[in-house]
C-alpha cells in the first residue's frame, strides 16, 4: 500500500507515472568510481591533494553541460550512420586551449565544420552528423611522462585541463584549479555554439553566415559555391512545392566529443538523471577512448564500460581481433545500436594489412558497429627541427584506402575524424596550394598534432564528396 503524502496538494495525489526511458543498466559490478580499483594510464600526480579533492567536490555539485536527451539523440543518429543512412563528420583541435576560447576561434570552428558537412551532404546524398573535437578537448595522452631539456626535467605537459606549456617548474605542475577552469571553458564554449545555432546561424538558406574570410581566395572556392548554389536550389525547389519553409533546413544539431582521459575530471560529471536508467558522462555528447589507454583491464575501459553514452574506440595498429571483440563485448554488451563506434587510425602504410582482418571479425560477431577512419594520427612525421607534420597525401591516401576496402569488403565507412581548425594555419604539408616544409615556420600554431587548415579541410570534403559519388 503507499502512504498518503503528508502534504497533499492537487499534483501529489495523482501519481506521476514512473517513466523510465530507454538506458542500458551499467553492469552490476561496475560503479562510478570502479576504475580506480585498476591500473591508471596517463593520470597526472598532483602535489596537493585536499585542492584536488576540493575542486573534484565543486565539479561534481555544478550543473551538466550536456543532457541524456542529447546524448541518446546523438545515439541514434550514430545507429543510422552504422547502417549506413547517415555519414559522421567529427572534426576539430588536437587539444583545444583555454587562449583560444574566442569568438572568432569558435565560429571559425563550427563555420569550417558546416562547410564541409554540406559539401558532404551534396557528394554523399546523405544526412550528416556534426561533432566537434571541442568544448572539453583539453587534455592530452603523452609518450612521455617527463621532458627533459638539458640538466632540467619537468612533468610533461598534458593539456590545458591538467598544466601549462611554459617550460618552467610551476607551469608544468599539475593545477587542480585547471579542472574548474576547463568546465568553464567547455561550458562558455558550447554556450556560445548553442547561441550560435539558435539563432540562425546555421539556417541553409543563409550559408553567407558561415563563409570564412579567405574562402574568396581559396583554390577551392568555386567548387564550393558550386556546390552550396546547387544546394540552394533544390532547397528552394522543394520549398515551392510545399509551399512553406523547411524548417529543419534552418538549424543543425552540433554534438561535442572529447576523449574521456582525465579519469577524476570525467567522474565528477557522471550522473544519474530523472526518468532514465543508467549512468550519463554529462560532460559531453561522445567521449572516447584514446589509443593509448584502450587497454584491457585498465581504469579507462572500466571507467566507459558503465556509462550510457555512445563510445568510440581508436584502434591502432597493435589492436588484434581478439582484442577488439573482447573491448567491442565489454563496452557494448548489448549491442546496442549506435553505441559503438570504431576509428580506425593505422597510418596510410599500414591500412591495408591491418584493417581487413578487423572488419572481418567483428562482422562474424554479427555486430553492427560504426566505422570512423581517423586519417591523422596514424600519419604524423617529425621534420626538420622537430616540427611535427603530416603530408595531406598520405592522409588522403589512408582515407581513400579506408573507402576502397570497407566497399571492398560489404562495410560502411560511414565517418571522418580530421583534426583541423577553421583558421588559417600551415602545419600540415600539401594541398592544392602546396605548402611545404619551408611554410611550417609561417603559421604553425598547435601545441601538440598539427592540424588541416582551412583550405586543406575543405578541400579534404571535397575530394570525400567526389568519392562518394557526388
Ligand atoms: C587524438 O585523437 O588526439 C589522439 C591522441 O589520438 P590517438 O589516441 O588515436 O593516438
Ligand atoms: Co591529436
Amino acid at each position: 500500500m503507499i502512504a498518503p503524502p503528508s502534504h497533499p496538494s492537487p499534483t501529489a495525489r495523482i501519481p506521476f507515472p514512473e517513466v523510465k526511458l530507454p538506458a542500458m543498466q551499467p553492469p552490476a559490478d561496475w560503479s562510478p568510481t570502479s576504475w580506480r580499483t585498476k591500473p591508471a594510464l596517463q593520470q597526472p600526480t598532483y602535489p596537493n591533494s585536499e585542492r584536488l579533492e576540493e575542486v573534484l567536490r565543486e565539479l561534481s555539485r555544478l550543473p551538466p553541460l550536456v543532457t541524456s536527451w542529447e546524448i541518446e539523440r546523438l545515439k541514434s543518429q550514430l545507429a543510422e550512420a552504422a547502417r549506413g543512412e547517415r555519414f559522421l563528420l567529427q572534426g576539430g583541435d588536437c587539444a583545444e586551449s583555454f587562449d583560444d576560447c574566442t569568438s572568432d576561434s569558435i565560429a571559425n570552428k563550427l563555420k569550417i565544420l558546416l562547410q564541409m558537412s554540406l559539401v558532404l551532404v551534396h557528394g554523399a546524398r546523405r544526412r550528416v552528423i556534426r561533432v566537434g573535437r571541442f568544448a572539453g578537448q583539453y587534455a592530452k595522452p603523452r609518450s612521455e611522462d617527463t621532458e627533459t631539456r638539458g640538466e632540467m626535467t619537468l612533468p610533461s605537459y598534458r593539456g590545458d585541463l591538467i598544466n601549462r606549456s611554459p617550460y618552467t617548474a610551476a607551469d608544468r605542475t599539475p593545477d587542480p584549479a585547471l579542472l574548474l577552469r576547463g568546465y568553464e571553458r567547455a561550458g562558455l564554449t558550447i554556450n556560445f555554439i548553442r547561441s550560435l545555432i539558435e539563432g540562425g546561424f546555421a539556417d541553409l538558406h543563409h550559408p553567407e553566415y558561415w563563409d570564412l574570410a579567405w574562402v574568396k581566395h581559396s583554390p577551392h572556392a568555386e567548387e564550393y559555391h558550386r556546390r552550396v548554389a546547387a544546394i540552394r536550389d533544390s532547397l528552394h525547389f522543394l520549398e515551392s512545392l510545399r509551399g512553406q519553409q523547411v524548417p529543419e533546413m534552418s538549424r543543425v544539431d552540433y554534438f561535442t566529443s572529447h576523449e574521456a582521459l582525465h579519469l577524476l575530471y570525467e567522474q565528477a560529471q557522471t550522473r544519474r538523471v530523472p526518468h532514465r536508467s543508467g549512468w550519463y558522462n554529462l560532460s559531453t555528447h561522445f567521449p572516447w577512448l584514446g589509443m593509448r589507454t584502450a587497454k584491457l583491464g585498465g581504469s579507462h575501459v572500466e571507467y566507459l564500460r558503465g556509462i550510457a553514452n555512445p563510445l568510440a574506440v581508436k584502434v591502432g595498429p597493435a589492436v588484434t581481433p581478439e582484442t577488439l571483440l573482447t573491448l567491442a563485448d565489454l563496452l557494448d554488451p548489448h549491442h546496442e545500436p549506435g553505441k559503438l563506434t570504431l576509428i580506425h587510425r593505422f597510418g596510410q602504410q599500414k591500412i591495408a594489412a591491418s584493417l581487413p582482418p578487423l572488419i572481418e571479425t567483428v562482422r562474424r560477431t554479427g555486430r553492427t558497429v560504426l566505422w570512423v577512419c581517423d586519417p591523422m594520427h596514424g600519419n604524423t612525421e617529425t621534420v626538420a627541427n622537430g616540427v611535427k607534420t603530416r603530408r595531406f597525401d598520405h592522409i588522403l591516401s589512408e582515407l581513400e584506402q579506408a573507402f576502397e576496402i570497407h566497399e571492398r569488403l560489404g562495410s560502411y565507412l560511414g565517418g571522418v575524424h580530421f583534426e583541423l581548425t577553421g583558421e588559417d594555419v600551415t602545419e600540415c604539408i600539401g594541398g592544392a596550394r602546396g605548402l611545404t616544409e619551408e611554410d611550417l615556420r609561417r603559421a604553425y600554431r598547435s601545441q601538440v598534432d598539427p592540424r588541416l587548415n582551412y583550405e586543406q579541410a575543405l578541400e579534404m570534403a571535397l575530394l570525400i564528396a567526389r568519392r562518394m559519388g557526388g
